[in-house]
């Protein structure tokens, strides 16, 4: 296969304090050392690229830097026997688009063990319509079908409705035959009950006012999937019912968890971090596999906004001010 001289990339670059988003020619010999080179076909757009992009320090330590936590490509060069040239393959977290160059560069290098065999039944592009917040959003779901959670045990609440995490729960949700309740900060009725399905759409104060006010509330949802943390994360505890789940995995409301202790003494609720970064390569397989046949949703696509890579910086924008609206996927030129 033929490796391009120069390529794009999307480079973050410090100044004064302040971050620029910019598109250079690139070379091979900038990527980092690593097992596997890769030619990257698709990439997607997530809220910690749109941190890294905006110069988080939380995330990306140094720059300029290339950001892009998901890539979905083809192999070019491998000196791992666990993959040859030509193969099709998914790279997302570890440190990926963190401190290593991502995916928003046409190539990238990393080591062996951070790269997944795309699934049959997936092509790169679905991939990358799950990317990070897919493989989130299906720990996630594993959770509660793991706690034996049925769809006739009631509602599942979930948070960030609208966002790549809590839009690809919600499919999939639906998908299991779980009614699904959603929380939502925007009007948008068409997305929320329409294509994703849900049976009623939550606002966020409305929610965090009916079952944040009090120790514990009414049981009314079997399990919730958390996305966003803070009041909401508190009060979906505290309306679960007995031997529920309530997954987390993020923080865009708060950093913070202040509750009651009555959900867990009452009512034996479990809360379960989900962690997408490093989750072992079988658990990860495990869920890319699920994703790929039985719980991928005949709508994916309703979600995915395809973008090139001179759309990107305005996407980073609009997700960081939490105006995203499911999922963005970069197709990088051929
Ligand atoms: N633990 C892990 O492995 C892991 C993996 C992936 C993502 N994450 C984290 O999960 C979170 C969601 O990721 P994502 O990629 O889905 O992000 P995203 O696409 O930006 O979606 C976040 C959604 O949260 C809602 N939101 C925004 N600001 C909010 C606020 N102030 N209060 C309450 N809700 C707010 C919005 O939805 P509505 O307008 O519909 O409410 C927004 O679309 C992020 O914190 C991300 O870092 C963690």
């Amino acid at each position: 296969m033929t490796i391009k001289t120069n390529f794009d990339a999307l480079w973050i670059t410090e100044r004064n304090g302040s971050y620029e988003k910019k598109i250079k020619q690139s070379s091979i010999s900038e990527l980092p050392a690593g097992d596997v080179l890769i030619r990257v076909k698709y990439s997607s757009v997530n809220y910690k690229d749109a941190l890294s992009a905006s110069g988080n320090k939380g995330v990306t330590k140094k720059f300029p830097h290339v950001p892009g936590i998901d890539a979905a490509g083809v192999v070019v060069q491998s000196n791992n026997d666990a993959f040859a040239e030509g193969d099709e393959v998914i790279v997302t977290g570890f440190d990926l688009g963190m401190n290593t160059w991502g995916g928003f560069g046409e190539y990238i290098r990393v080591p062996a063990a951070w790269v997944t065999p795309l699934p049959k039944g997936l092509s790169l592009q679905e991939a990358m319509a799950y990317g990070t917040a897919g493989l989130t959003a299906g720990l996630s779901v594993l959770e509660v079908v793991d706690s034996e959670i049925s769809p006739e045990a009631g509602p599942v609440i979930v948070s960030g409705a609208t966002g790549g995490v809590g839009s690809i729960a919600a499919l999939l949700l639906n998908q299991l035959g779980y009614k699904v309740v959603v929380i939502s900060g925007k009007k948008d009725d068409d997305f929320l009950l329409g294509t994703l399905g849900a049976s009623e759409v939550v606002s966020r104060e409305a929610f965090i006012e009916k079952h944040d006010a009090k120790p514990i509330a009414k049981p009314v949802f079997a399990a919730g999937i958390d996305t966003v943390s803070g009041l909401i994360l508190s009060g979906m505890l505290k309306a679960t019912q007995y031997g529920g789940v309530v997954t987390c995995c993020g923080m865009v409301a708060s950093p913070k968890l202040q509750t009651s202790i009555f959900p867990f003494i009452l009512r034996g609720v479990k809360l379960a971090g989900i962690d997408s970064v490093q989750a072992p390569m079988p658990l990860r397989q495990k869920v890319w596999q699920l994703l790929a046949a039985d719980w991928k949703p005949e709508n994916l696509q309703q979600i995915v906004t395809e973008i090139n890579l001179q759309a990107l910086p305005g996407v980073l924008e609009t997700i960081l001010h939490g105006n995203a609206k499911g999922r963005y996927v970069l197709k990088h030129a051929d």
